[in-house]
């Protein structure tokens, strides 16, 4: 990450449920990018208000508020794959080990809960995983069916209607060409933040996993390895290398942090967006809230989502009213939110191998703050 960029971002650290908001300052840097001074690869931060410190690995600053607890559970993970891109220093392993160790409540207390270790097999499942997410996000699905697919003319089309397009398109609608800071809250892989690139100054991609940001930056900044294609699994154990078509972005930054606590000022943005969140995250409102809180007066929101909200997730969104989930959240910003472009039943579709297909139905919008 660049020195300066720091600007715009805040302490997460939550006293009684207020959170500090204080300005962060490197504390001590450890490592740069291709030797260059502004470009932190990996440093401590510190609080000028309640004196937190939190860690920058692989150029990606970690802000949760409950950091210890965040890298107990993805400390060996975190470890392994930055080692894997041969950027680690030890120097490093052993401030993110004293973070592990910090506000230990018990001696019982187990240290490293349901930790992932970064294992030849854990790496194949999560590449498996992640194809899927790679091929919306980077690939066209339409040429990556036969023709006998019974999906094949819908998912020609789907390049230009799903919920990334609709929302990069209300963008351009809703401005005047390029737009300042933008923020992509849950960008996973990155795609959308890729395109909201394309017509800012600067964006902003915030994710809770520190996995998937590691490969948006190696997707789109190149680092700390570049990587330029995936594998799209077909059945079984098969797979074809296709390649990712990813726009080389120098002017993203990534964020780990959490939607329901975002570690920017307030007022900062100018465009805020979120695809694909609102249903999965514990705190939905506080998500909607922290959004309409860094967006500048006349900057633009832009959502879309399924609100699937079945199962054990049901009940995270408060629907004891019989109001739809997304008249509640419109409810929720209508005081600071001026609705400008709606659209409704944009799929999103999941190939997750050749015989098998999830598709959602989102609702897409776009509003300024009044
Ligand atoms: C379903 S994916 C959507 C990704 C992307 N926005 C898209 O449209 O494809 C949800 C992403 O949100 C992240 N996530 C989950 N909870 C989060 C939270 N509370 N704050 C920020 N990101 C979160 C997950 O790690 C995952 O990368
Ligand atoms: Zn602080």
């Amino acid at each position: 990450m660049k020195q300066e960029d720091l600007r715009w971002l805040v302490c997460p650290r939550k006293e009684e449920a207020r959170p500090c908001h204080g300005t962060l300052q490197t504390e001590q840097a450890m490592s740069h990018w291709d030797e260059d001074p502004r470009e932190i690869l990996e440093a401590i931060l510190r609080c000028d208000g309640c004196k937190t410190t939190y860690p920058v690995v692989c150029g990606i600053p970690i802000l949760m508020d409950e950091l210890p607890q965040y890298l107990r559970r993805n400390y060996y993970f975190m470890v392994g794959s930055c080692r894997a891109q041969g950027s680690l220093s030890d120097e490093m392993q052993a401030a993110l080990l004293n973070y592990v160790l910090l506000d230990l409540k018990t001696g019982e207390e187990e240290l490293f809960p349901t930790a992932r270790r970064y294992t030849r097999e854990t790496q194949l499942d999560f590449l498996t995983e992640i194809g899927p997410y790679l091929c919306n996000h980077y690939d066209d699905l339409g040429s990556a069916v036969k023709p006998s697919n019974p999906l094949y003319e819908f998912l020609k089309a789907y390049s230009t209607r799903n919920p990334h397009a609709i929302l990069e398109d209300f963008a351009a609608r809703c401005s005047n060409g390029s737009q300042g800071l933008a923020l992509d809250i849950g960008c996973h892989v990155g795609g959308l933040t890729a395109l909201q690139a394309q017509r800012s100054r600067f964006v902003f991609g915030v994710d809770v996993s520190f996995e998937n940001l590691l490969l948006a930056s190696r997707i789109l900044k190149g680092r700390p390895k570049r990587m330029d294609r995936y594998r799209h699994y077909q059945e079984g154990k098969q797979y074809h290398w296709r390649r990712l078509h990813a726009p080389s972005c120098q002017n993203i930054e990534f964020v780990v942090a959490t939607g329901g606590n975002l570690p920017f000022k307030a007022s900062s943005m100018d465009t805020v967006s979120s695809c694909n969140l609102v249903d999965i995250v514990p705190q939905p409102m506080k998500l909607m809230d922290e959004k309409v809180r860094v967006l500048k007066k006349g900057g633009l929101l832009l959502l879309s989502d399924p609100y699937e909200f079945y199962g054990v997730m049901f009940k995270r969104l408060e629907t004891r009213s019989r109001k739809s989930p997304l008249r509640i959240i419109k409810q929720r910003m209508a005081n600071q939110i001026r609705i400008v472009q709606e659209e409704d039943n944009v799929p999103w579709v999941t190939q997750k191998y050749n015989r098998s297909y999830m598709i959602y139905y989102n609702h897409c919008l776009a509003g300024i703050k009044g």
